[in-house]
């Protein structure tokens, strides 16, 4: 290889930054590589972008598109013509991209219009429920990819029934999970327990968290006051703690929907506050991708308040439940997790905190085309 090896990280909303943090500090480790990282500006606000490159260590990006929000043909149609003259000039060997939002789909089909190789990290997981968005964006990325590196066993079966070549598929295993053990020690110091009152001392109270901001959960009113009818009942027995998605918090604005004084609305978390309530949490509620994981990884019952999952080892071996947003299914499994007879789990293969080693090793490897 001549010169260094230019990568070409992406990343564009909040769930992508736990996922290239590992990534940047494994590449940085490596003087033959020359890592790029270019945000798309997918998302913008403090909490949801700007405190996790600082907690994360996370450098600077060289470039951000500042895209903002939009319709998906609009935010997709905004990245793809303002990256293609970067990558056109910067040339990388690879662009590497991350999950499964808009920033993913569109800077891939950029890149492989233009003959540049495309990593995917997250690669293969299907819900197959295409009301989702991401699961178009996964599809889609997937089928442009050169690199697809998965986390579960079942993610690389969903590649294969795809036709995708077999050599282009790497079980490497988890990188969320990587800044998460590498991270949790931090996280232990962060005073978000005393400011919620939910820390006496070295001890916590029991309590719950609670997510959401899945379109097909927030976007109706209808189905938002359901499920959050049904977190009331269980904010009678036990504090819930709701850091509130901006998509959510404008739902919950135009509708001036009620709730328990037991359930507590907060801002968006940074990671490592958030990182400190899941692992003392007594149970998660949520309908993110990640967390799921994230719950897994820590042990922690989690109740995914989705009827499918793209994520199927977090329930075949992990401490993850499908319930949906049926109340009386919710009640139920919440009920047998305040009684102690929560799910318990195992760590997934390969989420020991080495994917991203994993991840650089392939691509050296293999060097900078496929
Ligand atoms: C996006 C991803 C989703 C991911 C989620 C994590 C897609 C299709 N969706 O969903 O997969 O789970 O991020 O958060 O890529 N907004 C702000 N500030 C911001 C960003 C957004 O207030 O910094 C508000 C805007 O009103 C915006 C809305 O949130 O319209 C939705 O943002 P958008 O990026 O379109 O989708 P998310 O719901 O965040």
């Amino acid at each position: 290889m001549n010169g260094r090896y230019r990568i070409a990280n992406i990343v564009g909303a909040r769930p992508n930054l736990p996922k290239i943090a590992p990534l940047i500090r494994e590449m940085q480790r490596h003087p033959e590589i020359e890592p790029i990282l270019i945000h798309t500006g997918q998302h913008y606000d403090e909490t949801l972008s700007k405190i996790f490159f600082s907690q994360m260590g996370i450098p600077e990006p060289h470039l951000n598109l500042g895209v903002g929000s939009g319709t998906h043909a609009e935010q997709t149609a905004k990245i793809l013509s303002q990256i293609e003259p970067i990558l056109l000039k910067q040339r990388p060997d690879l662009v590497l991209v991350v999950g499964d939002v808009n920033s993913t789909i569109a800077v891939s089909l950029a890149a492989a219009k233009i003959g540049i190789a495309v990593a995917h990290v997250e690669a293969g997981l299907r819900s197959f429920d295409r009301t989702m968005p991401e699961e178009i964006n996964r599809v889609l990325t997937d089928a442009l990819a050169n690199y697809l590196f998965a986390t579960e066993a079942d993610a690389v079966d969903n590649l294969l029934r795809e036709g995708r070549p077999r050599e282009f598929i790497h079980l490497v295993g988890n990188v969320m999970i990587d800044s998460l053990l590498h991270f949790l020690p931090f996280a232990e110091q962060s005073r978000v327990g005393d400011e919620l009152g939910l820390r006496n001392g070295k001890s916590w109270k029991p309590f719950g968290l609670l997510t959401l901001h899945r379109p097909a959960n927030v976007d109706s009113t209808e189905k938002l006051a359901e499920i959050l009818s049904v977190i009331d009942v269980i904010a009678e027995k036990i504090p819930i703690v709701f850091p509130v998605h901006p998509r959510t918090q404008h739902q919950l604005n135009q509708t001036g929907i009620k709730h328990h004084a037991q359930l507590r609305r907060i801002q968006p978390l940074g990671y490592l506050d958030f990182l400190c309530l899941l692992s003392k949490a007594t149970l998660v509620l949520t309908d993110s991708g990640g967390i799921q994981e994230e719950t897994t990884a820590l042990g922690v019952p989690c109740l995914t308040l989705r009827d499918n999952t793209e994520r199927p080892v977090t329930v075949s071996q992990g401490t993850n439940v499908l319930v949906g947003t049926n109340p009386s299914k919710i009640m139920a499994a919440t009920q047998r997790i305040l009684a102690g007879e929560g799910k318990n789990g195992r760590m997934p293969p390969l989420w020991d905190g080495h994917a991203a080693e994993r991840i650089v090793e392939v691509i050296l490897r293999n060097g900078p085309r496929v």
